[in-house]
Formats: structure tokens, sequence, C-alpha cells
């Protein structure tokens, strides 16, 4: 069975003052039977790894080069140098905003790796490729081409359109690319594909967690928004918990 996963995406988004918010997720984390991973902005990452007794902390983004002259970069050894366990890789942010493509991602992922991180690589499709009935087709194109030969890694689900925007797509669309994600992961890593945790991002509030973990080869979520307030997270983790 994969591991269910509830993984808080901070963003742009937390000071040494939020912090707070990370004591009462640690508890409901030590209670729960999922893994928690929050990815905080990287000013923050050495703080909060004093607060995970109970919880991972990831990163949002590395470069795919050790070290080097990257100016602003920061690598997945210094990730795991500071304490983070995961980090996301090719959010549809990254993707639009810094022009990261699916081989750079898989490039990413395969340094995140060699650092002992976990990769949590992120696919997703536009509302005009959902429009046109291209969204199986698009997210599983992506997939392939992101992925590296090595099946330490959590996919997560994240339609474009979703983000941020308080709109979901209907449970069966949900399913729909979940299962065909799972079918890919199988073929390519056989047995070992059954057992990566494949997350649904995209307005996970909750209100609407408990409808989405029942979904088919849904095993956790890619939170944003709601992952800055406890109040919202944890009633998140627990939906995921009892399901
Ligand atoms: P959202 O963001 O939950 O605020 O829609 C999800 C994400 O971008 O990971």
């Amino acid at each position: 069975m994969p591991a269910k996963i509830v993984v808080g995406n901070w963003k742009m988004h937390g000071l040494q003052e939020n912090m707070s918010e990370l004591q009462a997720i640690s508890i409901s984390a030590a209670k729960s039977s999922c893994d928690i991973v929050i990815c905080p902005p990287a000013t923050l990452i050495q703080l909060a790894t004093k607060l995970s007794r109970s919880f991972s902390i990831g990163g949002q983004d590395c470069h795919q080069e050790e070290f080097g002259a990257y100016t602003g970069d920061i690598s997945a050894q210094m990730l795991a140098d500071a304490g983070a366990d995961y980090v996301i890789l090719g959010h549809s942010e990254r993707r639009e905003n810094h022009l990261e493509n699916s081989a750079i991602v898989k490039e990413k992922a395969i340094a995140a790796i060699e650092a002992n991180l976990t990769p949590i690589i992120c696919v997703g499709e536009t509302l005009q490729q959902r429009e046109s009935g291209q969204a199986v087709i698009k997210v599983n194109a992506q997939l392939q081409s992101s992925l590296p030969q090595n099946s330490n890694v959590v996919i997560a689900y994240e339609p474009i359109w979703a983000i941020g925007t308080g709109l979901i797509p209907t449970l069966s669309e949900i399913s729909e690319i979940h299962d065909s994600i799972r079918g890919l992961l199988n073929k390519e890593f056989g047995p070992l594909g059954s057992k990566i945790s494949i997350l649904y991002g995209g307005s996970v509030k909750p209100d609407n967690a408990r409808k989405i973990f029942g979904g088919a080869n849904v095993n956790g979520a890619l939170v944003g928004g709601a992952s800055l307030k406890s109040n919202d997270f944890i009633p998140i983790i627990e939906a995921l918990s009892d399901g």
C-alpha cells in the first residue's frame, strides 16, 4: 500500500512569527497515521526542522546541479543539509514562471534522490487541455518525461486551473487521472509502482478533503492555501487519517 501523505506547500508565505502554526500541526501529526510534510520557504527550513518531531520538512524546488555559479538557487544537497527530507519539483508555478520543462524536472528529481530527498513531482493539465478532452494524455506525457528511473518518488496531480481558484475536478475526473498515473507507474516500475503515493492538489480545503480522499488511487494531498493555518490544515490531516 502506498503511504498516505499530506504535504503543505507554503509557497512564498511565512515569516518566523508564523512558526507557531507548526506547534498545533505537530500535535495533530503525532496522532495521525499519515505522513505529514511541511514545505516552508527556504528561509524557514532550518527553524522548521527544530519543531518537526512528528512531521517532515521539504523544499519547494532545488537546482539540478550539486553546486556552482547559480545565483539565487539551492541544491538538493543544501536542502538535505538544512534538514529537509522531501522537495516539491515541477510545480506548475515553477514550470510557468521559471520556464522549467519536464526534462529539467527529471534532472532535478535525479539530483534530489542522489541527495537522499524524496521528490514530489507535480503534473497537471491546463483548463484548455481539460476542456478539449486532453487531460489524461497530457498528464501522462508530462509524467513520463518528468520521471527519473527510480521509484523513490511521490507524484502530485494538480490541475493548473484548480490551483488557488476554489474549483476542483469531479471525483470521477480525479479518479480517472489517478488511475492512469497508477497504470503508468506500474508499467514503469513493476510491483514498486503500486507503492508510490499519488497526491491530489488544487483547492483542497477542510470541506472537500474527505470527498477527494474517497477517490480511487488518491493517497493524499498537496495543499497550498489551506496549509498556512493549522485550523484549516489539521482537518485535512484528520480526513486522510480517518479514510
Ligand atoms: P492551493 O494550492 O491548495 O492553494 O490550490 C495547491 C498547490 O499549488 O500546491
